[in-house]
């Protein structure tokens, strides 16, 4: 099992060293991710190549027993670099550049870049290639980190032209599949084509703007792949991943784990900007990136300590740092490492806390790092590559999420809301769900819920309809159909390509206001919650009625559908369910489609159930998210693992406490 920590040992002196490696190998630490942002110190200027220190360092960690993921440093290219290329900065949509003195500095497709990117792996690959001590590498580091994938520079127009012409060939196909004839925006070459940058307004062509996101995510899957390509040459058989950021979405996640050997995220619970960290966030992230390569990843890094730029995020209370680990594990973690080993004095993370403190004292998150440690290093064993035995899918689709960020239709709704509206609904009811892409094997789910699938993918239709057909339920909601691939309007009556599978036909819509909502009734006219943000005015045409509009001109009219499709059922909501809507919507779709939650504990809402589950096997985690103890019900004698002692009826967890019962 692999525990441990991110270190930096160029950012401390040397004679520090031994000691680092001592404190980790005593808190059960066994892997060090190391050298990701360390450019300019391994290569100082261009051709003077430094690897010396990390040998060194390599060695030190090793003598204590202890193994790194080595990471290529492309995320921070030197200054040197940049002076003499300053072409490689990115460019906003403005056309300024993006300087010196943060990271990922970088356009993926710069040719010059390319170069010293080529060299810098080479060299690490052939020095560290066969190096006993490295256990896996990691690429780069967080691409998509915040506005960091879309560059505006002529490489990136260029490169954009050759794309287009690669996937549409003839230029009169992009005409036709952008509609360029609006506006008078008809293109004779390809060569005419500019990025969609600053314009009067805002607003380009809808097909060019997802081309853009498109284009812009290969990009980056692309840059990937010349690194993966020189480590596999040198290195074969060494695993590569990269540390990507759960539910970020300038990069389709998707796309750029096919070719890692297995997935990684950096998961921060307390960093969020309201009060109180909302676990069900931190699950989503973590489900999310089970769901890229549909098995189980590694926490590159898990946070350790208060997080801070410039502002310090909460401090995790005692036991919190054990508790997020455990809901980490509970999601499918195989591997934990904390970021990072010791808080660093100086550069712009001063204040974002690692275990140890600035002083280097080992304190109490360095003990409950320990303890948790050493609980997993029994534990995780025992469930390595069991995955969550769900029997849901919540379809996460980019390109649909892109085409509400580009035209969001609403103002206070995005695609990521929507997706959450679902998620929340899973987690409250102990329904645990796979968050995976619409090329996922259906059949392998009771049921599959596609939020705002809004632009219909070719051929997910008919998936759909062969997955009902054989028994099994769908879940689409408002907008869904509405688009065709290419971003253009569908011009099918909605819900377009879904209009068989749904039986039904939509005959009118509209948005509603920030706080406005429409009163949702069942048959018998009780008040089942509110529809928000959109309604659509809905006419069965094989379809029965599950819930109806109470107010507005639709009153009476049915605000969510049912139909039957061979052995299975196909559903609409046509509003934007409030949460007690969707408990009404959703029981009945699970109650239907026969989910069954984890039941063999009760706990209040504050306690998280989680479970990883195979054919033979399955652990079940409770854990306590609040400051407080809580109360358990067993519904029959089980196991905990971490105490190895069998509970029964009620019992007490403690305040952000874990249960793992087998
Ligand atoms: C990210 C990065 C790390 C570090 C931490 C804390 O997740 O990958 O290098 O910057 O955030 O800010």
């Amino acid at each position: 099992m692999n525990f441990g920590v991110c270190y930096y040992p160029e950012h401390w002196p040397e004679e520090r060293w031994p000691l680092d490696a001592k404190l980790m190998r005593q808190a059960g630490i066994t892997t060090v991710r190391i050298g990701e942002f360390s450019w300019s110190k391994l290569e100082r200027r261009e051709g003077e190549y430094s690897f010396e220190w990390l040998d060194r360092s390599l060695s030190i960690l090793a003598s204590e027993g202890i193994r790194v993921v080595l990471g290529t440093p492309t995320a921070t290219p030197p200054k040197w670099i940049m002076d003499r290329h300053p072409e490689i900065y990115m460019r906003d949509n403005k056309g300024i550049v993006r300087g010196f003195g943060h990271r990922r500095h970088y356009c993926y497709n710069n040719p010059d870049y390319h170069v010293y990117v080529r060299s810098i792996v080479t060299k690490m690959a052939e020095r560290y290639g066969s190096n006993e001590s490295v256990i896996a590498w990691q690429i780069d580091n967080e691409f998509g980190c915040t506005d960091t994938t879309r560059c505006y520079c002529p490489n990136c127009s260029s490169a954009f032209q050759q794309w287009l012409e690669d996937k549409y060939t003839d230029i009169d196909n992009l005409n036709e599949q952008w509609g360029t004839v609006f506006w008078s925006q008809i293109y004779n070459a390809f060569s005419e084509i500019e990025l969609p940058a600053y314009t009067v307004f805002p607003l380009h062509n809808p097909g060019m703007e997802l081309d853009f996101r498109r284009f812009s995510s290969d990009s980056a899957v692309r840059f990937q792949k010349l690194q993966l390509d020189i480590i596999r040459s040198i290195a074969p058989g060494q695993p590569i991943t990269h540390n990507m950021m759960g539910m970020f979405n300038e990069i389709n996640d998707f796309d750029l784990s096919k070719e890692l050997d297995f997935t990684s995220l950096d998961s921060y619970p307390n960093l969020m900007f309201a009060d109180k960290p909302d676990p069900r966030n931190a699950a989503l992230a973590l489900d999310a990136t089970r769901g890229f390569k549909q098995s189980n990843f590694w926490v590159m890094e898990h946070q350790s300590g208060p997080p801070g730029g410039n502002i310090l995020f909460p401090t995790p209370r005692p036991g919190e740092l054990r508790k997020w680990t455990y809901q980490s594990v509970a999601h499918g973690a195989d591997a934990i490492l904390y970021f990072r080993w010791r808080t660093c004095l100086f550069g712009a993370e001063q204040f974002w806390h690692g275990l140890l403190p600035h002083d280097g004292i080992p304190g109490r998150r360095y003990e409950e790092a320990a303890r948790t440690g050493e609980e997993l290093h029994r534990l995780l064993p025992l469930m390595e590559g069991i995955g969550s035995g769900a029997e849901v899918a919540i379809i996460r689709s980019y390109e649909n999420e892109w085409i509400m960020e580009i035209q969001p239709q609403t103002f206070e709704h995005y695609y990521e809301r929507q997706l959450k509206a679902y998620y929340r609904y899973f987690y409250n009811n102990r329904i645990p769900v796979d968050v995976v892409s619409d090329d996922c094997d259906f059949e392998t789910y009771k049921l599959v819920v596609l939020p705002h699938y809004m632009m219909a993918k070719p051929g997910v239709a008919e998936k759909l309809e062969r997955y009902t057909a054989a028994g099994g339920t769908v879940v689409l909601d408002i907008r869904s159909g509405t688009k065709l691939w290419n971003n253009r309007m569908d011009d099918t009556t909605l819900p377009g390509a879904f209009r068989e599978l749904l039986g039904i036909r939509i005959t009118d819509y509209g948005t509603l206001r920030k706080g406005e909502s429409r009163r949702i009734e069942a048959a018998d006219g009780k008040h089942i919650g509110q529809g928000t943000v959109w309604y659509d005015v809905i006419n069965c045409v094989k379809a029965e009625p599950i819930a109806w509009y109470a107010e507005d001109y639709m009153a009476g009219t049915p605000a969510a559908t049912r139909n039957a499709v061979g052995k299975g059922t196909a559903y609409y909501f046509g509003t934007g369910a409030d949460p007690d809507c969707m408990l009404s919507l959703m029981g009945l779709v699970c109650e239907s489609a026969g989910i069954s939650p984890i039941a063999e504990v009760s706990a209040p809402e504050e306690v998280e159930l989680a479970r990883r589950a195979d054919s033979a096997q399955r652990f079940i985690f409770a854990i306590n998210h609040a400051g407080e103890e809580q109360s358990l019900q067993l519904a029959a004698p089980m196991r905990e693992l971490i105490s190895d002692r069998v509970l029964e009826g009620k019992a007490v967890i403690p305040a952000y406490g874990v249960y793992v019962f087998a």
